[in-house]
């Protein structure tokens, strides 16, 4: 595969996230499992706006706020099954085994589907390496790259079965979940296609996935890293949002998007040569040496300097408040109580080198014990 052009550094990608007539999102990602436009992700402005705003009830804070108890309970609940197993001799895997559970459990509460948690985890991180799940790891690590184009092992049938099923349902009977609120969604006046309900479906199960399982494991791999930093957290409560920010520009766990030159997004997208697409890299933006002192280090005390791992402009992330009112909540809950969390061995990571930075692409395995 040709290496794409990139846009790199913290001005250039605030610029051309804000400018789509020539850095457009009219293009449709994941090329290898599905054949429909994510939404509102994947359209650009004026329809982006529509889209953007039929959608925005589900992510408003008077919409999230009610949430936060189930997201203490669900915390406590798995930090303390941690512990049993930890107190019991054996390790735990915090990503597979505390992340990633945390995380589908507060979508099924966000959502409103408590009867999907077991199937939503079962796909594992990625919903597009489900059926691979367990059984191909190296196909799983090497396709992470929502922009890898070449031999893949993902597969969109687990995600397209279950989405058949549940907007048949939908539609014959629509509940107060998010199926029900999706498929009753007029743009304009105009009621949702099935083909939008599977877009606008796809980034509201993957969008805030990965990504949060990342976050939410970066962060305890920190925290076990820096007693520092800890008993700096412990001691200031107010502290611990601008440092869930630093560890949200250091991870950056989306770490590039792509965008069509407005020269060519009047060609159909299954004609286009998407070699010719270019990534806006939004690692570069929050790795830039004339923007951030020594970026490479995670530093809790930087002063105040909007990030980008949300994006900018018209797209910017739409679960903000969700991502930070998850990681808020097991901050909080785990220096309340300090569960003396070590690392069993040494944390398996898969570093990204780039021309003058490396960062974490994922955590293989952060396996802990006492
Ligand atoms: C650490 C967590 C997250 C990160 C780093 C992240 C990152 C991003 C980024 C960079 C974009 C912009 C992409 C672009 O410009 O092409 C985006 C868009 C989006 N994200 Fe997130 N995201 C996270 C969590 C979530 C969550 C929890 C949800 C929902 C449950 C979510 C839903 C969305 C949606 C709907 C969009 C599309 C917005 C639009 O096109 O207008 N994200 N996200």
């Amino acid at each position: 595969m040709t290496k794409r052009r990139e846009i790199t550094g913290y001005h250039e990608v605030r610029a051309a996230a804000r400018d789509y007539e020539n850095y457009s999102s009219n293009l449709q990602g994941d090329r290898d499992v599905r054949d429909y436009h994510q939404l509102p992700l994947e359209v650009d402005p004026p329809r982006h706006q529509l889209i953007r705003r039929a959608i925005q009830p589900l992510f408003l804070p008077k919409t999230l706020e009610p949430k936060i108890p189930d997201f203490i309970a669900m915390t406590k609940k798995l930090i303390a099954e941690v512990n049993q197993k930890l107190d019991a001799g054996e390790t735990v895997e915090i990503g597979n085994d505390f992340a990633l559970p945390y995380v589908v459990g507060c979508l099924t509460v966000i959502y409103n589907r408590p009867q999907d948690y077991d199937e939503w985890l079962s796909w594992g991180p990625d919903v597009w390496t489900a059926e691979t799940q367990g059984k191909d790891e190296e196909a799983r690590v090497a396709h992470r790259d929502r922009n890898f184009e070449g031999e893949t092992s993902r597969s969109g049938v687990k995600l397209q079965t279950y989405l058949d099923r549940v907007f048949d349902e939908a539609i014959a009977n629509p509940k107060d979940d998010l199926w029900g609120f999706i498929s009753k969604l007029e743009f304009d006046g105009v009621p949702i296609t099935r083909v939008e309900m599977q877009g606008a479906a796809n980034v509201m199960l993957a969008g805030g996935r990965d990504t949060v399982v990342k976050l939410i494991t970066g962060m305890i791999w920190h925290l076990i890293n820096s007693e520092t930093d800890r008993a700096f957290l412990t001691e200031n409560p107010d502290a611990r949002n601008a440092a869930i920010d630093e560890l949200l520009r250091f991870l950056t766990p989306l770490s590039k998007m792509e965008r069509v030159p407005g020269e060519y997004v009047s060609i159909p997208d299954k004609d286009r040569d998407t070699s010719k697409y270019v990534l806006l890299s939004f690692v570069s933006a929050n790795y830039d040496k004339t923007i951030w002192e020594n970026p490479e280090a995670i530093d809790l005390h930087r002063k105040k300097q909007p990030h980008m791992a949300f994006g900018f402009g018209p797209h910017t992330c739409m679960g903000m408040g969700i991502t930070e009112a998850e990681t808020r909540t097991v901050l909080n809950e785990l220096l309340e109580n300090w569960p003396n969390w070590k690392f069993a061995e040494e944390p398996d990571i898969a570093w990204q080198e780039e021309a003058d930075y490396k960062y974490i692409d994922r955590f293989r395995a952060l396996v802990i014990s006492r």
